[in-house]
């Protein structure tokens, strides 16, 4: 959806929208309009259960005599306790509404009401972010939609008196709204259209052009690095494993300039102060401990961790965030066939470390702990976050809306916490210790994949922390349970919600950005 930015004026065609308080007070341009009808959107809202509460709206057909097609009030509450989040909820239920009434291009005046909470160029720039966010879709292969079926809003112009201020401010917001699509666009592809190459391949393409170095290991070159553990996830699929690095150096540009040039490109970057490892299994059928029939369809997206890492890359780049960030993606496709890992096989790691697989389901860990070691190896990162659709079980323990949180490092784990309740993407944090990390003790090698039937995501935490050294910071995030949206909410359309990528921006802009 296209947006911009302009001062406060009654359009002339279109869909017209403002801010309503808790009470009936509309704000000042909705105040001009109903002053200009004789009342009539008082008398509209009195007609009504509308009270201008927090996420209420009511349309009026508008009479005859002014341009605009209709009057969408919008209410915000207690505008004092309105938060960033209640105004992006306001631009993303707006713009859902209006996808489905026709109207192609809206106005939206987001007046600077008394008693705001924050900043009137924050409150509006958080109401364009909404509506990007919700305007999202991905339809590419439904070839048979009729133009009703489909979302008609084009272009939103956000008003407000601040508007030079707000536009400024969504400028970043917009690189973050990239990245999320990004990410909602790898994680719907079905897994004949996106595997390993050509999911590597894709994201090289739209990261290398917003600046971001990537490189594609393959199946000869994890060999020769001891990936067994990844390696032999892969090994009964016709489709080739592939590890995607990625380096945004935002601070380096910055600080670069006084040094001298020339240095090789594959050298790691100095104190890179943070990398994110994503799971990226293209599909997870099982492997021989093959999953039953039922719902196996939703594996398509079991590489969201991955999905986070590239949008969470893009979004850095968008908004030319000044931080050196390293992402590593394993990428896999878990297959049952004659070449593919057997239970009871045991696996070499890039780690030295060996494991029993004594459930080829339980794969991500062992993808996720060759690209831990990779990272610490390669990069020597003070700080690591992998993301994961890693258990089934953290769904049962947090349901579909918080994910579940893994550390080393109480400050980390802070951080990600508040981060994630800043952005509406929570995470609620679960233990790690001895008594979780003996039930993955194995009596044929240094460890078996899964831990038995209790405290399914501890002991697949558990299992990841064996590969994190000595000195590391590292939180693991389960977002099996968020990766995916069943229904529609706010600013995330049913379907890839890109969990993760705000969450972990917020992280980088508040603690390790210059
Ligand atoms: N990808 C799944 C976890 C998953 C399940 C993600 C449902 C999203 C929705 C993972 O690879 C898996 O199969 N985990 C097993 C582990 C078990 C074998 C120890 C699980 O959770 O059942
Ligand atoms: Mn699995
Ligand atoms: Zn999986």
């Amino acid at each position: 959806m296209r947006i911009t930015f302009a001062a406060p004026a009654l359009p002339k065609s279109g869909a017209y929208a403002g801010l309503v308080t808790e009470g009936g007070t509309l704000a000042s341009a909705l105040d001009e309009l109903n002053g200009q009808l004789d009342g009539a959107l008082t008398r509209a809202i009195k007609a009504s259960r509308f009270d201008g509460k927090k996420g209420e709206i009511l349309e009026v057909v508008a009479p005859a005599g002014v341009g605009v097609s209709r009057v969408l009030l919008l209410g915000v509450g207690k505008p004092e306790e309105a938060k960033p989040l209640d105004f992006e909820r306001i631009g993303g239920d707006m713009t859902a509404r209006l996808n489905g009434t026709g109207e192609k291009e809206a106005a939206v005046v987001v007046d600077a009401l008394a008693d705001l909470g924050l900043e009137p160029a924050e409150a509006a720039a958080r109401v364009a972010f909404g509506a990007q966010l919700r305007s999202y879709r991905f339809d590419k292969y439904k070839t048979k939609q009729k133009p009703e079926q489909k979302p008609s809003l084009g272009k939103l112009t956000v008003m407000a008196a601040a508007q030079a201020g707000a536009k400024r401010h969504y400028g970043k917001l917009a690189g973050i709204a990239e990245g999320v699509f990004t990410t909602r666009d790898l994680v719907s592809e079905p897994a004949n259209v996106l595997y390993p190459e050509s999911f590597a391949k894709q994201a090289r393409k739209i990261l290398e052009k917003v600046g971001v170095e990537c490189e594609v290991l393959g199946e000869k070159e994890m060999e020769k690095l001891g990936m067994g553990a990844l390696l032999g996830v892969g090994h009964g699929s016709e489709r080739e494993s592939q590890l995607l690095i990625m380096r945004w150096m935002g601070a380096g540009k910055a600080a670069a300039k006084g040094k001298s040039k020339g240095k090789g490109k594959t050298k790691p970057a100095e104190a890179a102060p943070l990398a994110i490892v994503g799971k990226g299994v293209c599909f997870d059928t099982g492997g021989i401990s093959l999953k039953p029939p039922a719902g196996m369809e939703d594996m398509k997206w079991d590489m969201g961790g991955a999905g986070v890492t590239v949008g969470l890359m893009h979004a850095l780049a968008a908004r030319k965030a000044k931080v050196d960030v390293i992402g590593v993606c394993g990428l896999v496709e878990n297959m049952p066939d004659g070449k593919a890992q057997r239970p009871g096989d045991i696996v070499h790691s890039m780690s030295g470390q060996t494991i029993e697989v004594i459930n080829t389901d339980a794969e991500g860990r062992l993808v996720l702990c060759d690209a831990l070691w990779y990272v610490q190896e390669t990069f020597k990162p003070k700080a690591i976050v992998d993301l994961a659709t890693l258990t089934g079980a953290i769904m049962v323990a947090l349901g579909k809306t918080q994910a579940g949180l893994f550390s080393n490092d109480d400050e980390l784990s802070e951080r990600i916490l508040a981060a994630g309740k800043a952005v509406g993407e929570p995470c609620w944090r679960l233990p790690l210790g001895e008594d979780y990390d003996r039930l993955i003790d194995s009596d044929a090698a240094d460890m078996k994949n899964v831990g038995g039937r209790w405290g399914g995501s501890i002991t697949a935490a558990q299992f990841l922390q064996r590969f994190i050294q000595d000195g590391t910071a590292w939180a693991h995030i389960d977002i099996a349970g968020v990766t995916w949206s069943d229904k529609d909410r706010p600013t995330v359309p049913k379907g890839a919600t890109a969990f993760g990528v705000r969450l972990l921006d917020e992280l980088v802009a508040k603690h390790y950005e210059k």
